[in-house]
């Protein structure tokens, strides 16, 4: 497959992720944020994870792979862009705005993405001209170490399409999930979302550390349920929560907005359910 040119939008916990991987693999790629710092945290949060790859002898160039990210904060600089992956916050109206404005930007062809884990495919195409390009390419926290991604169809794009979406993930050597139902979840959330809503109705009863040990060390989890809440961000998965509880599936954890009324983001500001700011 040629190298493509990318267009990532959004700095954050996942899109300077998903940004880095496709640098690695050789793709050009725009890291667009509409905020200067969250786009230099970006940056930052890149360079760390290529010098830990690097430590572990798993690149050797990290300048090289740096070079090719070229950050961006004016949306018009990316027109040239054939795969757009949006990865902003849960919240509708904001990726809508995303997609209208990129739709009228980059080429009509060009592929638009979205790494969202909770909004139906078919509900945000509805924001994009040419819906038949849109499609669902899910990663996983962090991208860089997690093998696999969704790709999810929705009801108006087209097989090639879904199939090319098949081919960028396996390009960049993921593990590509084909989902070819836009339920909520797709495939992972559904089984995760429903862990995290049982570890939370356990709350009742035990505390965050007994349960997050239970599953580190009898389910074998790679890290507690809620040492991942907090990974993935405290604010993604209450916007998560309320987004899928709206289209009837039960992701209910009421101590997720406690936290986030606090501000307590989890590890990406240092709080959440534990202390990470050490
Ligand atoms: N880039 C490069 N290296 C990284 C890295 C990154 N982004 N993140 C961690 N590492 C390195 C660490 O530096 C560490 O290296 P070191 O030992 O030399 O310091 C090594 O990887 C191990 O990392 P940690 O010491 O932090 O601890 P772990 O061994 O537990 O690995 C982890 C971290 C890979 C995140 C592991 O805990 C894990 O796999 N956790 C589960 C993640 C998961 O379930 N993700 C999916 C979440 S759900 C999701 O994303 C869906 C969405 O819709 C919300």
């Amino acid at each position: 497959m040629h190298k493509l040119k990318v267009a990532v939008i959004g700095a954050g916990v996942m899109g300077h992720g998903i940004a880095e991987v496709f640098s690695l693999y050789g793709n050009e790629v725009y890291l667009y944020d509409k905020y200067p710092d969250a786009l230099e945290k970006g940056l930052k949060n890149i360079l760390w994870s290529l010098n830990k790859l690097k430590e572990k002898g798993k690149i050797t160039d990290t300048e090289r792979v740096f070079s090719r990210i070229k950050p961006v904060n004016d949306l018009s600089q990316i027109s040239d862009a054939e795969l757009v992956i949006e990865a902003v916050s849960e919240n509708l109206d904001l990726k809508s705005s995303v997609f209208k404005q990129v739709s009228k930007i980059v080429s009509k062809d060009s592929i638009i993405a979205t790494n969202t884990s909770s909004l139906p495919i078919s509900e945000l195409a509805q924001s994009v001209e040419n819906p038949h390009r849109f499609l669902g390419l899910h990663f996983f926290n962090p991208p860089v170490l997690m093998k696999l991604v969704e790709v999810v169809k929705g009801v108006k794009t087209d097989d090639l399409i879904f199939s090319k979406g098949i081919e960028i993930i396996k390009s960049i050597e993921k593990v590509p999930i084909p989902v070819r139902k836009d339920v909520i979840g797709f495939v992972v959330n559904r089984i995760l979302f429903r862990i995290f809503t049982s570890a939370c109705k356990l709350l009742k009863e035990y505390s965050v550390e007994e349960i997050d040990s239970l599953a580190k060390y009898i389910l074998e989890f790679p890290m507690g349920i809620f040492e991942l809440l907090d990974y993935t961000g405290i604010d993604t998965n209450y916007l998560i929560s309320n987004e899928v509880r709206k289209r009837g599936f039960d992701f209910t954890c009421e101590i997720l907005k406690e936290l986030y009324e606090k501000g307590y983001y989890g590890a990406k500001v240092g709080k959440g359910f534990y202390d990470w700011s050490n």
